[in-house]
């Protein structure tokens, strides 16, 4: 409509020379004017220059005088024609603001005499005020006087009005041709025909999709950060294949445990097997689970090389602290605070909550005379700083720690109280025959970092974090999440 309006009229018209008036005149939307404008100019139909005006509009006490008349006039009614009218009665009828405003106005114009009785000086009033607000209200011009004063007394303000003027351009059709914007089978068959629409070598083109942080990486980074304020070096993670020696038998779980059948561990076909162990250390390692020693009585069973050979995806990154607090034993002892957060492999049913690979998020400290009272002090510090302040430890059994630890924090969101993670100190079992002094303890807890990235991005399902199925959008739109679960 807008369109052929503007085509039209330029067909017989030198220029539109305002695009409000024009919109007045033809009875149109002067918003859709202005974008039939905007893209008639992009395709050179038309010439246009913009066009600035400064109007006026009232504010919301403008409004309500025009409406209800001035504060002075609505005064001037109250009071009574003949005789006078106390000042207090004359407050009880007006609304204050009223009374107030008319008072002063109605004083300066001399239309009453303002005492302890109120009365008319004059027999009739126009009121002016009125009459300028609803003249700016339909928009008609007003003199300089009655701007500035409306001004002054904030019941109008300025606003910048955006039009344009508009002429034939180079393009100038009275109709707008239709241009192929494709490059479709048809249009190739036609093209001769067909009139293609030029490159816009100006657009700016489609934002590159790059650089967005899975929710579980922005996570990890603040986890990461935590670790790292509190004093803790990472371990390094790179090796998803492990022996079951390291994974298992070094943390003292016998090889009878039900998490060494292959339904919950994945076992490597190629290579089955791990190259190299520490001999020294795979002899104490067997002693301790077949007969005991370091003040342990053992498992009492044939403790088979085989079974520890045997090549597996790491269930747990506590393989990789076995690793470490081995190397540790290997030279003077130093106290150490170490953590990891990687991805482990579980051989199970996924659901909603369980994948057969996810991320775990570990910690230790290893030092001369820690105590149980020191594990529960460093996770309510390191829990802390994550928004959970209220915990609680139930116990629990690890194979390699004793004590063990369940942690739950009281969710405020779900109201309840939800497991979110395990610890406990390593056992003499597994410390002792890797060679740490005797007095060494090492506490240690462990957790996922699928669990606290659901709760904060309010993912129920985990196949929606992670896999085949996330929709990229999770990836493209979620904003970093401060950590506070
Ligand atoms: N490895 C344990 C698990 O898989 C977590 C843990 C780490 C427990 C360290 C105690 C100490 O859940």
């Amino acid at each position: 409509m807008a369109e052929e309006a503007i085509l039209g009229f330029l067909q017989n018209n030198e220029q539109i020379t305002d695009s409000g008036q024009f919109s007045a005149e033809f009875n149109l939307d002067h918003n859709e004017v202005v974008n039939v404008i905007k893209s008639l100019h992009g395709f050179r139909y038309i010439d246009v220059q913009d066009i600035k005006k400064e109007t006026w509009v009232l504010t919301d006490e403008g409004k309500k005088y025009a409406a209800e008349g001035s504060p002075e006039v609505q005064l001037f009614l109250a009071v009574p024609e003949e005789g006078s009218i106390s000042k207090d009665e004359l407050q009880k009828k007006l609304a204050p603001s009223v009374f107030k405003i008319g008072c002063s106005q109605a004083g300066k114009n001399k239309w009453v005499e303002m005492g302890k009785q109120v009365s008319r000086k004059v027999k009739h009033v126009e009121d002016k005020v009125k009459g300028q607000l609803l003249q700016i209200q339909e928009g008609k011009e007003s003199d300089k006087d009655s701007i500035n004063s409306l001004k002054a007394r904030k019941l109008i303000v300025p606003q910048i009005w955006k039009g344009y003027s508009v002429k034939k351009g180079p393009n100038y059709a009275p109709e707008r041709k239709k241009v192929a914007t494709d490059l479709t089978r048809e249009n190739l068959q036609n093209w001769k025909e067909l009139e293609f629409k030029e490159y816009n070598f100006e657009a700016k083109g489609a934002p590159l999709e790059a650089g967005h942080l899975h929710a579980l990486l922005k996570v990890r980074k603040q986890f990461k950060d935590i670790f790292v304020q509190m004093g803790f070096e990472e371990m390094p993670t790179n090796n998803f294949v492990e022996s079951s020696f390291w994974n298992f038998d070094a943390l003292f779980q016998p090889q009878q445990h039900p998490a060494r059948d292959s339904h919950d561990t994945f076992f490597l076909k190629v290579p089955s097997t791990t190259r190299t162990l520490p001999e020294d250390y795979v002899e104490r390692v067997k002693r301790v689970h077949e007969s005991g020693g370091y003040g342990s009585r053992g498992y009492n069973y044939d403790w088979k090389r085989e079974e520890a050979n045997k090549n597996l995806l790491r269930t747990h990154t506590t393989a990789v602290s076995s690793r470490m607090l081995y190397a540790l034993a290997q030279k003077p002892f130093v106290p150490k605070k170490y953590f990891s957060i990687d991805r482990v492999f579980r051989n199970e049913a996924v659901d909603r909550t369980h994948l057969a690979e996810f991320h775990q998020i570990e910690g230790l400290i290893c030092d001369r005379g820690l105590t149980l009272g020191d594990l529960i002090g460093v996770l309510k510090d390191f829990f802390s700083r994550l928004g959970m302040s209220k915990l609680r430890f139930k116990p629990a059994y690890n194979p390699y720690t004793e004590p063990s630890m369940e942690i739950f924090s009281y969710h405020e969101g779900l109201g309840k109280w939800v497991e979110i993670g395990n610890s406990g100190m390593f056992r003499p079992e597994m410390l002792l025959p890797m060679g740490l002094p005797e007095d060494v303890r090492v506490i240690a807890w462990g957790l996922s970092l699928e669990r606290p990235t659901m709760i904060l991005y309010g993912i129920d399902n985990i196949r929606d974090l992670f896999g085949h199925k996330v929709d990229l959008d999770l990836i493209k739109r979620n904003p970093i999440c401060r950590i506070g679960i």
